[in-house]
């Protein structure tokens, strides 16, 4: 039989709330499609773990995860007891880097039952994916302060592009854009103003667009791209940007699709088979962090988290338990009002317009995959 061991990494605040719900769902799943999810459990990478330990992983954390085929993460972030950049820095950043994990792939679609801010939009007309550079660019740690104290207090921190980092990345949002429909690739730039890393950027994307003829691509500056997600997103098919551009994005695309709640991410290294020496492990998660704001309330949403987790599948060659996560989330959101007033439970939860919880939109998700043809 089939068989996955996965690393489970809950994180902090609503990490820890929508991951057991979504496992539960996954393991409905992997029954359903006839294969086994073993999973491995670990409490680091937490912020609980570095008030307790003064680090974030345990020194063998490399071969703990590197001995899983795949690592499901929740979210990491306490600012109030942690500052950030070293939550996650140590943990979510080093994963990306030390693994190599160069894609971030985050989907974003207007779902049936989900209300957008968007006036007009309707369901299936925003459908696009990010593809956001995760390794290098502007999430790079070089830099510093000088004259630390003084007037002149200065500090810097460089943006790295290297030829390698950019071009796998253009290259993989092409791929995607040629095995669509649609066939459309939009580059996000902002080459007038920052006049030297991104001007190379287009220069790389008009490269290698000529290796893809059959790909229409476009570009446009950073700002009057956000002002499009959010007056025409149905423009958009795949969508490439740097570290920094994909991180704005990539939460902007799912706000259109009224939460980002129900937005996951696959951080992947796309390039070597398991049995490979230089097999790394990829990481699925949802793109919101910990919501200190809701953590401890029960009402997070816990769609994200399963989506990713439909990622992983994907990513693990189960395509038809992945499909059957995506239609049991379209299904159930798409249902949710119908159920309510057939005197049902309200699954939606607050960020959907709802009163649900997550546990019970965990389960409406998991009865869905159980009972489903
Ligand atoms: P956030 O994504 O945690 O929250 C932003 C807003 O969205 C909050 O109002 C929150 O309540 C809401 N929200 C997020 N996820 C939701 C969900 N599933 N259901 C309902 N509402 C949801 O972003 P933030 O407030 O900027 O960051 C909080 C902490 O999380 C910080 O420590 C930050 O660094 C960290 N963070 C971690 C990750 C990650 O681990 N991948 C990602 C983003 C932020
Ligand atoms: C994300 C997050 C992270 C990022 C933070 C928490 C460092 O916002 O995964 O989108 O910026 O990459
Ligand atoms: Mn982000």
């Amino acid at each position: 039989q089939r068989s996955y061991t996965i690393a489970v990494l809950p994180g902090d605040g609503i990490g820890l709330e929508v991951t057991p719900p979504a496992l539960r769902c996954l393991e409905a799943a992997a029954e359903r499609f006839g294969f086994t999810l073993n999973f491995r459990h670990f409490e680091w990478a937490s912020c609980d773990y570095y008030l307790k330990h003064g680090k974030m992983l345990p020194d063998d954390w490399k071969r703990l995860l590197q001995e899983c085929d795949a690592i499901y993460f929740g979210a990491v972030g306490d600012p109030a007891r942690v500052p950030d950049h070293i939550s996650l820095w140590g943990s979510l950043l080093r994963f990306r880097r030390e693994f190599d994990q160069y894609i971030n792939l985050r989907p974003c679609r207007l779902m049936r039952g989900v209300p957008s801010p968007l006036a007009n939009a309707k369901p299936g007309s925003i459908d696009f994916l990010t593809v956001r550079e995760n390794t290098e660019g502007e999430y790079s740690s070089i830099g510093g302060m000088i004259f630390e104290g003084t007037e002149r207090e200065t500090v810097i921190q460089d943006t790295v592009f290297t030829r390698v980092g950019v071009d796998r990345v253009i290259r993989y949002a092409f791929e995607r854009a040629r095995a669509r429909p649609a066939k459309k690739l939009t580059s996000a730039t902002k080459s007038n103003g920052i006049s030297i890393t991104m001007p190379y950027w287009d220069q790389r994307v008009a490269e290698i667009a000529k290796e893809y003829p059959d790909v229409k691509v476009d570009k446009y500056h950073i700002d009057i791209l956000c002002a499009h997600f959010v007056l025409r997103p149905h423009i958009f098919d795949v969508v490439v940007g740097s570290n920094l551009f994909g991180d704005i994005l990539s939460d902007l695309g799912p706000a259109c699709t009224g939460t980002i709640g129900i937005a996951p991410s696959a951080n992947l290294n796309p390039v070597s088979k398991r049995t490979d020496p230089d097999w790394k492990p990829s990481l699925f998660e949802p793109v919101h962090g910990s919501a200190p704001d809701i953590a401890g309330k029960g009402i997070a949403n816990p769609v994200g988290m399963i989506w990713a987790g439909q990622m992983m599948f994907e990513h693990l060659g189960e395509t038809e338990a992945a499909a059957a996560v995506l239609a049991a989330i379209e299904n159930v959101l798409g249902d949710a009002q119908d159920r309510l007033q057939k005197g049902g439970e309200d699954v939606l939860t607050p960020d959907m317009g709802g009163k649900g919880t997550t546990e019970g939109l965990g389960k409406a998700i998991e009865i869905a995959l159980k009972t489903s043809q």
